[in-house]
């Protein structure tokens, strides 16, 4: 007689996407990272982790997105199981199943993104609930952007981008999102920033009365022209398409555009639906982009999706 072995249990999580509506940048701190100001704000593009248990750790990515995610230990999102596993004095073993609709080096927080899902889906998978202050300290670790993933919707970040505070934030925007072939390397974008910035003197970057003021009225013609990016200089340096392509979306009707994070993707703020689609379609025309996405935000941050918890 033949034994049927037991499905795996396994977990799935979904996780946004984020842009930065304001990036303000100061002068590096002594351990290298830079104080920051900045909004961040989650939008529905969205990458899907699933954790299964396994005989051994490892990793798989399909999806549009999947070319050049690293697959070995230096993996976010494996990081983060194992992380979890040491704080839970869990011994098994996951594999991470990532689906990722994320541009990868994109300057939208998709191995961060990762990561986060990890988190909520490995906690649901080994029944810790761990208080929230333990996930968003284990995020914290993992990288400057990861405790927003946790957290999405719309929400001031500062010290290095991981300590959070609410803001007041109205509406629904509609987003398009331009794919540049090729990432950019977050540490280089930040390098290049100093040296555009050398010899001058940088202020503590502090939220601007604009920005905040755009959020309160919930209005994407107040928010368009109060998008702001200190590092978008730097990765039009390291990238000068990067320029042409701003250009065209302004001239193609967005409200307003700017490098989302490091880059190189440039997001597009548009009036409603019926815009941004027009604008997806004369962006993807123009050829002056590799890719095109839409997407509106907020969105909620890491959630999990459904768990099959078959003996
Ligand atoms: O925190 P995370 O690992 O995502 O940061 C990646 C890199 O980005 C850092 O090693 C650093 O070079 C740069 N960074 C920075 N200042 C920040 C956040 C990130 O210089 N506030």
């Amino acid at each position: 007689m033949t034994s049927v072995a037991p499905t795996p249990p396994s977990v799935t999580a979904r996780v946004p996407a984020k842009v930065n509506l304001e990036l303000l940048v100061g002068a590096p701190r002594s351990d290298g990272y830079h104080p920051l100001s900045t909004v961040f704000h989650a939008v529905r593009l969205y990458d899907e982790v699933t954790v299964t248990r396994a005989q051994e750790w490892g990793v798989s990515v399909t999806g549009s997105q999947s070319l050049g995610v690293p697959l070995d230990e230096s993996n976010l999102a494996l990081r983060a199981a194992r992380r979890l596993a040491e704080l839970g004095g869990v011994e098994d073993a996951v594999h991470i199943s990532i689906h990722k609709d994320i541009p990868v080096a994109g300057g939208m927080a998709g191995g961060s993104a990762d990561a986060a899902a990890t988190l909520v889906a490995c906690d649901a998978l080994w029944g810790l609930a761990l208080p929230r202050t333990q996930l968003d300290q284990a995020a914290s670790e993992l990288g400057s952007d990861v405790p927003f993933l946790l957290a999405g919707g719309t929400s001031m970040g500062s010290g290095r981008g991981e300590i959070l505070a609410p803001v007041l934030a109205r509406g629904t925007y509609h987003w398009v999102f331009a794919l540049s072939e090729g990432g950019l390397s977050t540490p280089d974008v930040y390098a290049e920033c100093d040296r555009l910035r050398a010899g001058r003197r940088i202020p503590d970057p502090t939220p601007s009365p604009e920005m905040m003021q755009a959020l309160r009225s919930g209005d994407p013609r107040a928010l368009g022209p109060a998008l702001t990016n200190d590092l978008q200089a730097a990765a039009i340096s390291l990238m000068p398409a990067l320029g042409d392509v701003l250009d065209a979306g302004l001239e193609f009707g967005a409200l307003g555009g700017v490098v989302s994070g490091s880059g190189p993707t440039v997001a597009f703020l548009a009036e409603d639906h019926e815009s941004a689609l027009d604008l997806a379609v004369s962006l993807t025309a123009s050829g002056a982009v590799q890719d095109v996405r839409r997407a509106t935000g907020p969105a909620h941050g890491a959630q999990v999706l459904g768990a099959s918890r078959t003996a």
